[in-house]
């Protein structure tokens, strides 16, 4: 068989580690050939791609980030975009396509295939954590150990200088890398989207850490926490470059600047010394932890195997500690946010 392997959306440590398996195991243990896509749906768009090799994957195990590049292109924004791509595969005797991304490049998978009946299969990733089928998706835990790592290091600052310190991390609009990074780190207020917060309680709390003889705090908030409506103005996302908003081609706006307004809002309303930390794409870039390094070589293997049994429109997914074949629409049928209960779990160590 011939497969085409591309990665989409935002990269994500553990990425290589994906593809490093698919060639290693489809080349060595099946025969096949491997064949990389460029830049996400670029490369099946624009015929872009070079063929993969066990040579060419060599030593990429604990590289960040992606050897075919990605990008947020959506081939649906283009009416021809199916067509082209059916073409492509077709020109290079493609017996099918594995997507290794996010929502976004899991529902064109699951389009690709369920409207254009293209052999088509994906692997999930994120460090957003968000996908739905899968019980946890490589990249978080690359994550949430580089905010962990970072909460602590302003910790020793914020104590030495009466701070509070608000931490901003990403997580489009779940919680989780706030959360377990929050968690891990002992913060004393996490706020996420799933939970509108109250700037009064937020308040609350961090003055009432003072009045115990506390007299920094740290704040970890996800970048797309809102405010309880009515309680606080945000300046919110636009749509227009112009007005300082920007969409991506799925339509989804750049979030951030949550941790600004906190550390203005905090800082006015208890006279404490207030900053704000944007951690940004520090948490994708680097080497993956051990987890994700095997989380993702098990899904590559396992993505492998359905190529080559023909299991289009399925995806392989993390379900307890077994990996197992799920439909590809599971992955995006609904995004995967934060329980209130766990969310109630960690309030117990607030303020
Ligand atoms: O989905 C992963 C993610 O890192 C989100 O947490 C974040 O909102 C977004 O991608 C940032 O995207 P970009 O790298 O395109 O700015």
């Amino acid at each position: 068989m011939r497969i085409g392997v591309l990665t989409g959306g935002g990269d994500c440590p553990g990425l290589n580690a994906v593809i490093r398996a698919i060639v290693r195991k489809g080349i060595d243990g099946y025969g096949h050939a491997i064949v990389g896509f460029l830049d996400g749906w670029r490369g099946p768009l624009e015929n872009a791609y070079e063929e993969l090799t066990i040579d060419s994957t060599r030593g990429i195990l604990p590289r960040g980030g992606t050897i075919l590049r990605s990008s947020r292109t959506n081939p649906f924004k283009r009416g021809d975009g199916p067509a082209l791509i059916a073409a492509n595969m077709r020109t290079l005797n493609l017996d099918g396509l594995i997507a290794i991304g996010g929502e976004d490049t899991l529902g064109c998978a699951v389009r690709l295939h369920a409207e254009h009946d293209l052999a088509v299969l994906g692997v999930p990733k994120t460090i957003d954590n968000d996908l739905g089928g899968t019980d946890m998706t490589f990249g978080f835990d690359t994550a949430v150990q580089i905010a962990t790592e970072a909460i602590d290091r302003l910790h020793t600052t914020a104590e030495s200088h009466n701070r509070v310190m608000i931490v901003e991390v990403m997580g489009r609009h779940a919680g989780w890398i706030a959360l377990h990074s929050g968690l891990a780190g002992g913060a004393d207020v996490i706020l996420i989207p799933e939970h509108p917060f109250d700037i009064e309680e937020v308040v609350r709390l961090i003055r009432r850490r003072h009045s115990r003889g506390r007299f920094f705090s740290i704040v970890v908030v996800a970048e797309g926490a809102v405010p309880q409506e009515g309680t606080l103005q945000t300046p919110g996302p636009s749509a227009e470059p112009a007005a300082g908003g920007v969409r991506d081609e799925f339509g989804h706006e750049r979030l951030g600047g949550i941790g600004q307004l906190l550390e203005r809002e905090i800082g006015q309303r208890t006279g404490f010394d207030t900053r704000a930390t944007v951690l940004g794409h520090i948490q994708r870039g680097g080497t993956p932890t051990a987890f994700d390094r095997v989380l993702a070589t098990r899904l590559g293997l396992a993505a492998i195997d359905a190529a080559d049994d023909g299991r289009w429109g399925m995806m392989p997914a993390l379900r307890g500690t077994r990996i197992e074949l799920v439909p590809l629409g599971d992955a995006v049928a609904e995004l995967r946010t934060v329980p209130a209960e766990e969310y109630a779990a960690a309030e117990a160590f607030f303020g």
